[in-house]
């Protein structure tokens, strides 16, 4: 494509601009160019009004007759913004036009000047003009991609902020704005740090309350290198009461399941002892006063008021577990009391009781009188297992893994139970008088400390592994 350009000519003297003309029409080869000529400042004026943009360079002869040449130079520029100006001038005013270059011409001719000087320069002017376009495209192009980002931050249904180096905001955008109440101005300054911490933080509302908000950080240096912290927020408040709903409702779920099951289980033994007082009285209207016929009948109704106690406070401590009291508990320390505590017990059932203490001075945070009840549970079931033939139960403990989680192992010698036994279910039993609620506590109680517990089973070799952290987790709510 042919290079266009628009040269104006400003100059009283007519036959010299139109000689200026020719000059450039001939020398500036491939450019289409277009010249205008000027008689006076105030022609020049009236030129540069209706060219604006489009005038590239103005050659400005330094004396007319209506005003300075250096003067007209501020009129081109406000009007035409990409124009450059070359003065033309003779010996006696060299001064002049040095002074007009430091005013902003691009450079100055002396009259007389040779053609190919005078080209030279209009075509040094052109390609300086030309450079500033494209700078001015550029520029723009920088500017509006800018902008772009400034819009998508703005826009964003998320929350952005960034701090500096202080810790102080830098950037509030106008999700921040709509959600909090706090307008920009009023943020900008202000301390940041507090407000995007690790996992979901309060972020305070103007009117009163929060919203929980998730953040990602990112830290980068900004254009004049500076560290600068952005920080994308997330509103996971909703989020959070939803799953609070959900965790209530299975509650109320699961206690209704209890409910039933606990009803069926109260049932038996009320069944039972019904049954009994029934025959109770009727030997008592046959006149019955033999101790030998009547008191086995009271205790067997003895005996099933005891099961139903036993159902319902394991059901309470299974349903409505108090908070955990927690503190460092030497894990071989709990382990060895609990083992004294039924070794005599199990002795009696030709059962031996191994410990194989392994944790040393390890310890774990935990709540001793429900550690206690765990442990106690899991060994009685052993010992019922292997109740009829006797047998070993053995007692092992670890130290805390890499992951952080003490071990302790039950492992006894007893039948052990079918792979698909629903063990963990409350209510589930194969006992005569049994509750089905030991292992369910158990469980439970590992569960609000944050470990787990885990078991199987063959034949032969029953093993439950507990789990503990060594730092307890949260607990029951
Ligand atoms: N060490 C074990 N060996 C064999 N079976 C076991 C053992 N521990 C538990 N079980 C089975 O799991 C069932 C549930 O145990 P648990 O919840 O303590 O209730 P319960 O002891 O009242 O039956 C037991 O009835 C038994 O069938
Ligand atoms: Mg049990």
């Amino acid at each position: 494509m042919m290079k266009r350009a628009t040269i104006m000519v400003v100059d009283d003297h007519r036959d010299l601009a139109e000689n200026v003309c020719e000059i450039l029409q001939s020398g500036l080869e491939g450019t289409n160019l277009t010249c205008l000529l000027a008689g006076s400042a105030g022609d020049a004026i009236e030129a540069c009004e209706s060219q604006r943009d489009a005038l590239d360079l103005a050659f400005v002869d330094l004396r007319l007759p209506d005003a300075d040449g250096v003067e007209l130079l501020g009129q081109v520029k406000s009007r035409c913004p990409h124009a450059e100006i070359v003065i033309i001038t003779g010996d006696a005013t060299v001064e002049s036009a040095i002074a007009a270059v430091g005013a902003g011409a691009f450079s100055y001719v002396l009259k007389p000047f040779r053609p190919t000087d005078l080209v030279l320069t209009a075509q040094q002017a052109l390609a300086q003009v030309s450079l500033a376009r494209e700078g001015d495209v550029l520029r723009r192009e920088l500017e509006q991609s800018e902008r772009r980002h400034r819009e998508v931050v703005e826009a964003v249904p998320a929350f952005v902020l960034a701090l500096d180096a202080e810790g102080q905001i830098r950037l509030w955008n106008r999700r921040l704005e709509e959600v909090t109440g706090c307008s920009r101005d009023e943020m900008l300054g202000k301390p940041g740090l507090e407000l995007v911490g690790e996992g979901a933080r309060k972020l305070p509302l103007k009117g009163g309350g929060h919203r929980l908000v998730r953040w990602q950080r990112a830290a980068l240096t900004s254009a004049d290198g500076k560290p600068v912290m952005y920080a994308m927020g997330v509103d996971v408040t909703d989020e959070r009461d939803m799953l609070r709903r959900t965790l209530r409702a299975e509650r109320l779920a699961a206690v209704g399941t209890l409910a039933a099951g606990l009803a069926h289980e109260v049932r038996n033994p009320l069944n039972s002892a019904t049954l009994q007082l029934q025959v109770l009285r009727r030997r008592i209207d046959r006149g019955t006063t033999d101790p030998g016929e009547l008191l086995p009948i009271v205790e067997i109704v003895h005996d099933e008021i005891r099961r139903l106690d036993r159902l319902v406070s394991d059901f309470l401590s299974f349903a409505q577990p108090r908070p955990l009291r927690l503190e460092p508990l030497l894990i071989d320390e709990l382990v060895q009391g609990v083992a004294e505590l039924l070794r005599l017990e199990a002795e009696a059932d030709k059962i031996s009781i191994v410990v194989e203490l392994g944790a040393g001075e390890g310890t774990v945070e935990a709540d001793a009188e429900r550690m206690r009840q765990v442990l106690l549970n899991l060994m009685r079931n052993a010992v019922e297992a292997m109740s009829a033939q006797g047998g070993s139960l053995t007692l092992r403990t670890a130290p805390a893994d890499v992951e952080g989680n003490a071990r302790i192992e039950l492992e006894d010698s007893g039948p052990g139970f079918p792979e698909d036994a629903p063990i963990f279910d409350a209510f589930y039993t194969t006992k005569a008088s049994g509750t089905g609620l030991g292992l369910s506590i158990a469980y439970r109680i590992v569960a609000d400390h944050g470990g787990s517990l885990q078991a199987d089973s063959r034949p032969g070799r029953t093993r439950f592994v507990i789990k503990l952290p060594q730092q307890a987790a949260a607990g029951p709510e």
